[in-house]
Parts: structure tokens; sequence; C-alpha cells
């Protein structure tokens, strides 16, 4: 006669280094599929290394801790249609898990897995419903995953050690939250849409040189919180966009010498829309597919730019083009002499200043920024097409 209960299958092995075992338990079916807590504390009870996937069924509630697990070798996840009443997911031994996906939980605050260094196939929080709540992420000696994704308001998050990823994409409110990424140094794209208070990643160094990257990666920050002063100290090679909206007080590249220059310029480039005055210092930016800056621009200096495809500078404070000539005139050299755009439509002056251009046919279309929502969309739209 079968029984509702998981079967168990033990296989203990002794670790003679720390004299303890590890207990790898596997269940029929390779699904652990847990209805409450206490159905959770039976196994952890008696295992370390969970065979197989781990899941909660539609109708858990409360909070789920997966104590003494270490090893989670298949995927921990909640993607069914119906919302979970779950509040937080604390994985406090896990070392290693396939993936971690979380969706639809509208009350969760919190996703916690303090130990662990590896989940190879990625980490992701959507909450699918209106909620308020607000999610502390804590992933504090992660490593190395293919990638993070938080569609979710956010309290905190904690990738300390994080060094190397795909993408890490984060649409939400959040709460002027810090977003510190010490130990990043290469990442696929970067999508930060959400409100955030302070931002750095001093070791970053590559953005989107991987392969398999669609058109359009690179960085975008978009900021409905207090103005905030984005750096990239150490920043020398993006390919794909970087595109910067809203609350956003200046851009610090001053490595930065190549820009978007391995995409199709027609689908994106570099779009900077600041709401705030806003300077850029592209000190060492010699190669660059395309440029645009339009909006609160008060200052925006390329002094050894050699070839671009096109740029557009479109200020509506005093802006003086002039400042470009020395620029066009090297730009000149190139096949793309004709795509220099600077227009201040300042209102306070009886002229604006203005330079150049034939036309604006090749103006490139930048990619999802502006609206929130599409951002959002266009973000889940890349999550279906390249990763699962
Ligand atoms: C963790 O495993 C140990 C050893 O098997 C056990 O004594 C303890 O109760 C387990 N903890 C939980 C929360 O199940
Ligand atoms: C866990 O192990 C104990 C003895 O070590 C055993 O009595 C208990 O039935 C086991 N629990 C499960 C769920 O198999
Ligand atoms: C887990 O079990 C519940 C019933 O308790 C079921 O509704 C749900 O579909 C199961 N989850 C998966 C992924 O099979
Ligand atoms: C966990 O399990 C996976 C899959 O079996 C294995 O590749 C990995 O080395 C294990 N990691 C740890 C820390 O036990
Ligand atoms: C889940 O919801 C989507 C969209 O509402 C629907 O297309 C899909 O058929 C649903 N799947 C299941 C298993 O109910
Ligand atoms: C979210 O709220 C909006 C407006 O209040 C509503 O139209 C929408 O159906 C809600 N969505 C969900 C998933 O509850
Ligand atoms: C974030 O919170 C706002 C309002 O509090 C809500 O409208 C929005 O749907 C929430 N977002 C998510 C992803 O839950
Ligand atoms: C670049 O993208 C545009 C618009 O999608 C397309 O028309 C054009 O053929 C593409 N060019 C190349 C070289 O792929
Ligand atoms: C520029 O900033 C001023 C005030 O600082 C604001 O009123 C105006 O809307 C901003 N312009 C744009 C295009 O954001
Ligand atoms: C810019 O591009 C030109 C032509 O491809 C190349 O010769 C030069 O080395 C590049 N400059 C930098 C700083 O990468
Ligand atoms: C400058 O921008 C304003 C506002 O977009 C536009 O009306 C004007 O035609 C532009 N000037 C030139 C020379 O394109
Ligand atoms: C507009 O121009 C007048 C006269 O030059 C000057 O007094 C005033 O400060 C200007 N206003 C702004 C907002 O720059």
């Amino acid at each position: 006669m079968k029984s509702n209960r998981q079967a168990l299958a033990w296989g203990m092995i002794a670790s003679s280094v720390w004299g303890a075992f590890a207990q790898e338990c596997t269940t029929s079916g390779g699904l652990w599929n847990f209805t409450s807590q206490a159905s959770v504390d039976l196994v952890t009870h008696n295992c370390t290394i969970l065979n197989g996937d781990v899941t909660v069924s539609p109708s858990y509630s409360g909070s789920l801790t997966l104590n003494n697990i270490t090893n989670i070798t298949g995927e921990i996840y909640y993607y069914q249609n119906q919302t979970v009443d779950l509040t937080s997911v604390d994985l406090p031994d896990l070392l290693y898990a396939g993936a971690v996906d979380i969706e639809n939980t509208p009350s969760l605050t919190r996703l916690s897995a303090p130990k662990v260094t590896e989940v190879p196939d990625g980490v992701m929080v959507v909450i699918i419903a209106n909620s308020s709540a607000l999610v502390e992420f804590e992933f504090p000696e992660l490593v190395d995953t293919n990638g993070v994704i938080l569609f979710a308001n956010i309290s905190s998050v904690d990738l300390t050690s994080l060094e190397s990823t795909q993408f890490v994409s984060m649409a939400g409110t959040g709460d002027g939250i810090a977003l510190d990424f010490p130990s990043l140094r290469e990442v696929g794209m970067l999508d930060l849409v959400l409100s955030f208070s302070s931002f750095s990643a001093p070791l970053l160094e590559t953005i989107g040189t991987s392969e398999g990257l669609a058109t359009g990666d690179g960085i975008l920050l978009w900021s409905s919180g207090d103005p905030v002063d984005i750096s990239f100290p150490k920043l020398t090679y993006v390919a794909g966009n970087i595109q910067l909206s809203e609350n956003i007080n200046s851009l610090s590249v001053p490595l930065l010498t190549t820009a978007a220059t391995t995409t199709n310029t027609s689908e994106g480039g570099m779009a900077i829309y600041p709401a705030i005055p806003f300077t850029v210092d592209f000190t060492s930016l010699a190669n660059a597919s395309s440029i645009l800056l339009d909006g609160n621009i008060s200052s925006a200096l390329f002094p050894v730019l050699e070839t671009v495809d096109y740029i557009e500078i479109t200020s509506t404070l005093p802006f003086n083009c002039s400042s470009y000539d020395a620029v066009q005139a090297r730009a000149e050299t190139t096949a793309f002499a004709d795509k220099w755009f600077c227009n201040s439509t300042y209102t306070n002056t009886t002229s604006t200043t203005t330079k150049a251009t034939k036309s604006d046919a090749g103006r490139p279309v930048p990619v999802g920024v502006g609206l929130s929502g599409c951002v959002v969309a266009a973000m889940v739209g890349l999550l279906g097409l390249s990763l699962w």
C-alpha cells in the first residue's frame, strides 16, 4: 500500500574530517513538495543533502526554514499560478542549490541563504501581485551564479561576494536602498529600475562581454529615489547599451574606452535622460556606437573620442554646443561626420545655440527607458527568452 508520506532513502557518508555526517535523501519522483514547516522538519531532522527539487504546495502558509540542508541538488522553487502565503524563505545551512526561483509570493519579506556560494542556474524572486511587502534579499557569500532577478519591492540586497554573473536585474519600488556590488568584476547586463539611494561597483571592469547576450544588454539604471551619483571607477568596456534615466546626478566612468560597439546601434547605444542637472565626463572614451544625452545636461565632455556612429545632445539647460567643435572636427575624419547633433532648448534666451546635423534618420531608438512598467515587461520578456 502506498502512503502519501515521502519515502526517504538514506545514504550516509561519513566525513572523517568533521566527525559529522552528510545524509543524502531522495524522494519518489525527485520532488520534495512540502505542505507545512512541520513536514519540512521531519526531513531536515535526518537529511543534509536533498536530491531533487524542493517546492511547497499552494496551501503552505508562513515561513519556510530548511535547517541542516547543505545541498539541494535540483531547484528550490515555487511557480504555481496560484499565489502562496509564504512569508519568508530561510536556507541557513545551504552551500549549494541548482537554482532558486520563488514567484507569486505576495507576502514574502525575506529570502536568505547566508552561506550559499554557488547557484549555477540563477536566483530569482518574482512577486506577481501588488505586494507592498518589502523583501530582504540576503546572499552574502554567493560568488557565482547565472543571474539574479528581483521583481519585487526590496528593502535590502546583500550580494557582497558576487564576482561574475550573466545579469543582475531588479525592478520594483524599493525604498531608497543602498546597492553595493563590492566584488563584482564582470556582468553581462545590469538592469536596475527601482529607488536606490546609493550605488557602488568599485571593481566592475566589463559589462556585456559574455557570450549569448541579446542586443540591448548593457547598463540600465533608472532610479526614482533621491538623486544619486553613479560611479564605475574600473569600468573599461561596455558591449551593449548604457541607459540612465531619471534622478541621476552624475556618471563617472574615468577608464571607459569603449561603449556599445558590438551591438547593432540601430537598436540602442548610450542614452541618458537625466531629470536633474547632470554631468558626465567620458575622459577615456575613444570608441562608441551611439550617444544620446537628452534632458537636464549641464556638462558632457568627450576629450578623446575617436569614432562614434551618432551623437545627439539636447539639453534643457543653457548649453554651449560650440564646446564640441573640437570633438566634431576629430569625428569628421570618420564615416559618421553627419551624425552630430547638439541643441539647447533652454528658453530663457533669445537664441538657442544649435550645431550641425543633416537628419536624424540614423537616430537609434532607446530600448525600454522611461516607463518602469515597460522596463519590467521588457525584463520579463528577456527573462523568458534567455534564462529559463
Ligand atoms: C539537524 O540534524 C541534527 C543531527 O541529525 C538533529 O539533531 C537536529 O535536530 C536537526 N535539526 C533540525 C532543525 O531538524
Ligand atoms: C529520522 O531518523 C530517526 C532515527 O534516526 C527515525 O526514527 C525517524 O523515523 C527518521 N525520520 C524519518 C522522517 O524517516
Ligand atoms: C505540491 O502539492 C500540491 C498539493 O499538496 C499540489 O497542488 C501541487 O501542484 C504540488 N506541486 C507540484 C510542483 O507538483
Ligand atoms: C551539491 O550537489 C551538486 C549536484 O549533485 C554537486 O554538483 C555539488 O558539488 C554539491 N555541492 C556541495 C557543496 O555539496
Ligand atoms: C497560468 O496562467 C496563465 C496566464 O493566466 C495561463 O495562460 C496558464 O494556462 C495558467 N496555467 C495553469 C497551469 O493554470
Ligand atoms: C494590481 O492593482 C491594480 C490596480 O489597483 C489592479 O488593476 C490589478 O489587477 C492588480 N493586480 C494584481 C495581480 O492583483
Ligand atoms: C510594489 O509596491 C507598490 C505599492 O506599494 C505596488 O503597486 C507594486 O505592485 C509592488 N510591486 C511588486 C513587484 O510587488
Ligand atoms: C540593425 O537593426 C535594424 C533594426 O532592427 C535592422 O533594420 C538592421 O538590419 C540591423 N543591422 C544589422 C547590421 O544587423
Ligand atoms: C530639469 O530640471 C528642472 C528643475 O531642476 C525641471 O523643472 C525640469 O522638468 C527638468 N527637465 C527635464 C527634461 O527633466
Ligand atoms: C578605437 O577604434 C579604433 C578603430 O577600430 C582602434 O584602432 C582603436 O584602438 C580604438 N581605441 C580604443 C581606445 O580602444
Ligand atoms: C532643437 O530642439 C527643439 C525642441 O526639440 C526643436 O524645436 C528645434 O527644432 C531643435 N533645433 C534644431 C536645429 O533641430
Ligand atoms: C532669465 O534671463 C534673465 C535675464 O537675462 C535673468 O535675470 C534670469 O535669471 C534668467 N532666468 C533663469 C531661470 O535663468
